[in-house]
């Protein structure tokens, strides 16, 4: 805790623009020493989850693993969600929901050390992709809808884990913001919103902690397939930004190999016997490609190689090994992160409650838990604290426990015996704390949810407790915003998020006051789904979405256009009052004196959002540019100074293609959330530039979803006519599965895949059959031959194309015979 009046400087780092090149020494080549069949072999991975060894230079092979909330370290090296027990955080969303740096270093280091002592060398993680609609299956996995923030914590994140001497592979870059065809959609995005929102969180990362690997995503971008795109891959990620690690697929997600390795790509995922390689020998052969391409390909991979080996050598990692007293450890921080991402949504006053007297605890998830997403994240936890255990242990002999189910926790079916005994229970307790969210068959990786609603039967148990118990205390365990309509009956309203395996306990922390709920939203809850002005745009159309509302995303959407929201960006409650004082702002730093006017101790996340009302360039109302989490005694003061870098005042210049400074007023406001602005000052910026001309103004902000759907608008933004869906028709190897599956032998493949995948899964539960059954219907054809372990070569993919085509003519041949008769 800062003691009284202590002025602190909150870490707020710059933005640092990259040394000039001619600095940069590059190290000697290692390559030369290998032959080329050898270089070759090393471009791809061993097995699924391991890159080959250089032999010749003594290095072994290398395991990455998933995830972003924890080590899943798979049982063998062909499994794909079977792991061994590791540490359960909250995901992403909880973490994100933290607002705090310090923290997201020590959940990195804990994650590293565990990564180490499971001989992982780089742990697949974090993702930095922007939460663009509250739909996305996978927002879970994503840390908020502001850059900014992403930027910040996923660098904490990597910084942590680096830290142990294990490697980070940030994920997945970039604009893969919906599961819907991921593996092929195209994401039309103007150059803005692409610079200032989607690129921006990445750069951000990548130049404060500079992870060992950055994964690119499966999508495609403005028509390229990132794994292609040398523009992203080398231009941007290398020579502007400075990164200096390898550039790893996402599983399966090489388009072109040749071309990629020309864009930058480095390594391809999993491994699949090299289907690859002759592919590369050949271009080789040909002066496609150049030895030195490769040459440096290799060179990036030996030194991820040789760090890897260090990592799990113990010679640059601090691991113990995974023993009984890290878990240990890690479970209580687990439960601390759980407790810090814990977002009071709603309080009359009734939390926190009193360790005692009667109390009902009511829901399936507060015995079996909601407490991470579904898909290649999860983490095998090595204990799952309860929210019933946890209050139960909390109260112990000085009160008396209740519980029922009140639905069923798994299936979505409507249950009135459960209800009925559930308002039994609440009826007959002092106070009621009802737990509801989001199974886990509503979010997961590979589709996209449905709508924004709770189960039907999660809705009527909070509103018949509610009918029961004055005293009703609602919990939400969810990954992403959902919809409350019954929001101002319960007294008080918590979001647990997905809290990891120490959920219960950190809840428990929480709702008897033992710590303050530390969370606050890095999303805006909306009213409705379709309040989103990238709703009518999301998740696109076939193999195509337009990201038609630019750079106009989550609250920056909510504020230029005025509209309510259900709870707005960095909204949260503490169980003390604070009070803000003394705003002081310059170009470079604002200060503000926020005290504590309450009697018990509290923590405060300060925000700092940027505003430019008189700016002649399409603007949101405002940007969150700085932040800090806080921590009071009663009655404490400090004074907290926010630095602001070079991007606090610029925006992307799409004439001049860099960052540019309007001049003109600023307004600097701080506050508590985005909608709760306590202070505001105005100061003046100088620009870097002359006035701009109309041509750099662009289209003006929007005023509702109406402007979205001018044609010319979007036209305008992106510079360009707005290119036209891709056919389906003819065949090629990026048609999906369920594409080819107008044809007998399209549907057969399709089938032969789920079945291939569900045997090599073995048993599963729903979420995951119904993950890979999507899944194996978007997957584009080539997938069959990257994910398919070298069972099928590229000649017989591509002659069974061309026999699919073939047959399409045949019976569009027939058709039209008919037809004439
Ligand atoms: C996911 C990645 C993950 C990889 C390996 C992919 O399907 O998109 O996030 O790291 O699989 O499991």
């Amino acid at each position: 805790m800062p003691s009284l009046g202590v002025h602190r400087r909150a870490r707020e780092t710059p933005v640092t623009v990259p040394l000039p090149c001619v600095l940069i020494m590059s190290p000697p080549s290692r390559a030369h020493v290998l032959d080329r069949a050898t270089k070759i072999r090393l471009c791809s991975g061993r097995t699924t989850w391991s890159t080959e060894p250089v032999e010749a230079l003594g290095l072994r092979s290398i395991v990455m693993t998933d995830g972003p909330h924890g080590v899943r370290r798979t049982t063998t090296d062909a499994a794909i969600i079977a792991a061994d027990p590791a540490t359960c955080f909250p995901t992403a969303a909880g973490l994100g929901a933290t607002w705090d740096r310090d923290l997201l270093v020590e959940v990195g280091e804990a994650i590293g050390r565990e990564a180490a002592a499971h001989g992982v060398s780089v742990v697949l993680g974090p993702g930095a992709n922007i939460k663009r609609h509250p739909l996305g299956g996978r927002n879970f996995e994503y840390l908020a809808e502001d850059p900014l923030l992403t930027g910040e914590l996923a660098a904490s994140l990597i910084e942590g884990t680096q830290r142990t001497g294990v490697g980070t592979s940030l994920k997945h870059f970039v604009a893969n913001n919906q599961e819907s065809m991921r593996m092929v959609v195209d994401v039309v995005v103007d150059e803005r919103a692409l610079r200032e929102i989607y690129l921006a969180g990445f750069e951000r990362a990548i130049r404060r902690a500079q992870p060992w690997t950055v994964m690119c995503a499966y999508n495609r971008l403005n028509g390229t397939y990132c794994s292609d795109d040398r523009r992203l891959l080398t231009s941007i990620l290398r020579d502007e930004w400075g990164f200096e690690g390898v550039v790893v697929t996402d599983w399966g997600a090489a388009n072109d190999r040749v071309q990629g390795i020309r864009a930058g790509l480095d390594l391809e995922m999993p491994g699949n016997e090299g289907a690859n390689d002759p592919v590369i020998a050949a271009a080789l052969e040909t002066g496609e490609l150049v030895d030195s391409d490769l040459d440096t390909v290799v060179d990036r991979l030996i030194h991820l190689i040789a760090r890897g080996n260090r990592a799990v050598d113990g010679s640059a990692a601090d691991s113990p090994g995974p023993d009984d007293a890290m878990f240990d450890r890690h479970h209580e921080l687990a439960c601390r992160a759980a407790a810090e991402s814990a977002v009071l949504l709603t309080n009359d006053g009734v939390l926190p409650l009193d360790a005692s007297g009667t109390i009902a605890v009511l829901g399936g998830f507060a015995t079996e838990p909601r407490f991470q997403g579904a898909g290649s994240s999860q983490v095998t936890p090595t204990r799952v604290d309860t929210l019933l255990d946890a209050v139960r242990n909390r109260v112990g002999a000085a009160g008396r426990i209740m519980h029922a189910q009140g639905y069923d926790p798994v299936d979505d079916v409507s249950r009135d015996d459960l209800i009925d005994e559930a308002v039994l229970v609440a009826r007959a307790a002092e106070v009621a704390i009802a737990i509801v969210g989001l199974p886990s068959t509503y979010e997961s990786e590979g589709f996209d949810r449905e709508h924004l609603r709770l189960p039907d039967e999660h809705h009527r148990l909070v509103r018949a407790v509610c009918d029961v118990n004055p005293n009703t205390v609602v919990v939400l365990a969810n990954g992403a915003p959902v919809q409350l309509p019954w929001v101002d009956r319960p007294r008080a309203v918590l979001d647990a998020y997905l809290g990891g395996q120490g959920g219960g306990t950190g809840l428990a922390r929480v709702l008897f006051g033992d710590v303050d709920p530390g969370g606050r939203l890095a999303e805006t809850f909306p009213l409705r789904q379709d309040d989103h002005g990238s709703d009518a745009w999301f998740p696109g159309t076939g193999r195509q979405v337009q990201y038609r509302e630019s750079i106009h995303v989550g609250y920056r959407w909510f504020d230029t256009v005025d509209s309510p929201v259900l709870f707005p960006f960095g909204h949260g409650m503490s169980y003390t009052t604070f009070e803000y004082a003394d705003l002081e702002a310059t170009t470079s730093a604002t200060s503000v004196v926020v005290t504590n006017t309450g009697d018990r101790a509290g923590t405060e996340v300060v925000q700092l959002y940027v505003r430019r009302p008189d700016s002649q360039i399409n603007r949101a109302a405002q940007e969150l540019k700085a932040f800090a989490k806080i921590r009071l005694e009663p009655r404490e003061s400090v004074t907290v100074t926010l630095e602001l870098d070079d991007r606090a005042f610029a925006h992307w210049d799409v004439r001049r293609n860099r960052w540019s400074v309007e001049p003109g007023p600023a307004q600097i406001a701080v506050g508590s959330s985005s909608r709760d602005i306590r202070l505001v000052t105005t100061i003046d910026v100088s620009g870097d530039r002359p006035e701009p001309t109309a041509s750099d103004a662009g289209p003006a902000a929007p005023t509702s979803a109406a402007d979205l759907r001018d044609d010319a608008r979007f036209a305008a933004l992106l510079e360009h006519p707005i290119p036209a869906p891709d056919d389906v028709e003819p065949f090629d190897r990026n048609s999906t599965l369920a594409e080819v599956s107008v044809t007998g032998l399209g549907r057969g493949l399709r089938a032969g895949a789920i079945k291939a995948a569900r045997r090599q899964l073995g048993d599963m539960d729903e979420v995951t059959a119904k993950f890979i059954d999507r899944m194996m219907g978007e997957a584009p054809m080539r997938s069959m031959v990257l994910l398919g372990g070298g069972r099928l070569s590229w000649v017989n993919l591509d002659r069974m194309i061309a026999a699919m085509n073939a047959a399409r003519r045949v019976s569009g041949l027939r058709r039209r015979v008919l037809r004439r008769r």
